[in-house]
């Protein structure tokens, strides 16, 4: 399959070139879209068809449900069945990086929710994505746009290594703003449950819909609980080269020295603060530890780059367990191989 790939300035677009694109949506094409979390794969989610193809292009897992996407959140009423007073608490939090699980209405294809009585929806803040959206006058169903396993695409030039002649148009709309994908949140029972960690912390949920449960499994501490969070039980993000992930704590240095001396060649990817203590070795820099919105942005890009280099491990050093930490580590957990507490 050709790829078109369609460049579109997420501050200055052409509508034109938006419409371009959600002509393809509405014949049933593959379309990848920014968003401002990770980039998106998307397809119209009222077709059948073309949402069986998503699982196609990306390798993914049938049992594994999509997100649906809105332009706007008074569209979901027509899917999803949900009270006025939770109607109006997840306002508060669109549109933006959340999103909600509710109980589906008929309308949804199985095909889009994995046969599950819940569907998921969000409404992204990008420019561009909701001007997809709208002028596709249809919700729009999206995984995030990498192949199955590999970590989600931050950059357009992640979508064109996984996904250039497996999809229709990818739009090319520079590098996301927050790097980790959407927080998602069950909404079908009295407590909310977190299900995925993401840029609305747990602090911010706990804010706007009070007790909410915070399962194990989001801190890699127990088995995935498969009937409430199907996603969750894959290995993602997940570099070819092995990976080691060196828990936080206050001896972090002497256990990567100890632990690089069984390799011939590693990449410590450190903390701009602690660089000094390896000065003689290949290392990436994910940020600054006192700034934990800088890591989560470079993460998956740094995972994609650190796989690319001819070192033989790459040992990478964690973040502590709080706020966006606990997404990050989340989502490191998941790529190592190997984890050191
Ligand atoms: O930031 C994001 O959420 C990106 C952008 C493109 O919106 N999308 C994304 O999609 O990360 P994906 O498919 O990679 O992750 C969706 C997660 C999966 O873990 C999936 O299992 C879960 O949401 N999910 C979807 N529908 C669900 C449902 N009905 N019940 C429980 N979990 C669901
Ligand atoms: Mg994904």
């Amino acid at each position: 399959m050709q790829t078109k790939i369609l460049e579109i300035d997420p501050l200055n677009f052409q509508l034109e070139k938006i419409k371009e694109a959600a002509e393809y949506i509405k014949a049933g094409k593959l379309v990848v879209f920014p968003t401002e979390t990770v980039y998106g794969l998307g397809a119209n989610a009222l077709d059948e068809t073309a949402v069986k193809n998503i699982f196609i292009a990306k390798g993914r897992p049938s049992d594994n449900p999509l997100i649906a996407h809105f332009s706007d959140i008074k569209d979901i009423l027509d899917f999803v069945e949900i009270d006025k007073n939770l109607f109006e608490k997840i306002k508060i939090l669109t549109p933006g990086p959340i999103t909600f699980v509710l109980k589906k209405k008929k309308n949804i294809p199985d095909i889009v929710t994995a046969g599950r009585n819940t569907v998921a929806v969000r409404i992204p803040a990008h420019p561009i994505a909701r001007a997809l959206i709208k002028e596709s006058n249809t919700p729009i169903a999206a995984p995030s746009a990498n192949l199955s396993g590999k970590p989600s695409p931050t950059d357009p030039q992640h979508v064109i290594e996984d996904l250039n002649g497996r999809v229709d148009v990818i739009i090319s709309g520079g590098k996301v703003d927050f790097g980790l994908e959407s927080t998602v949140i069950d909404l079908t029972e009295k407590i909310p449950t977190l299900l995925r960690p993401g840029p609305i912390t747990p602090e911010k949920l706990h804010e706007i819909f009070g007790k909410i449960e915070i399962p194990e499994f989001i801190y890699g501490k127990a088995k995935v609980d498969v009937a409430r969070a199907p996603g969750m039980k894959y290995r993602h993000y997940a570099p070819d080269k092995k990976t080691i992930l060196i828990e936080y704590s206050g001896n972090r240095i002497e256990k990567i020295h100890q632990l690089a001396k069984n390799y011939k060649n590693p990449l410590i990817i450190t903390f701009k603060e602690d660089t000094k203590y390896f000065s003689n070795m290949d290392i990436l820099v994910s940020g600054s530890i006192e700034n934990y919105f800088e890591i989560a942005t470079n993460l998956f890009g740094f995972l994609r780059e650190a796989d690319k280099t001819n070192n033989d491990v790459i040992i990478i050093e964690g973040v502590e367990d709080k706020g966006l930490g606990i997404s990050i580590m989340n989502r490191l957990r998941k790529a190592a191989t190997e984890i050191w507490r």
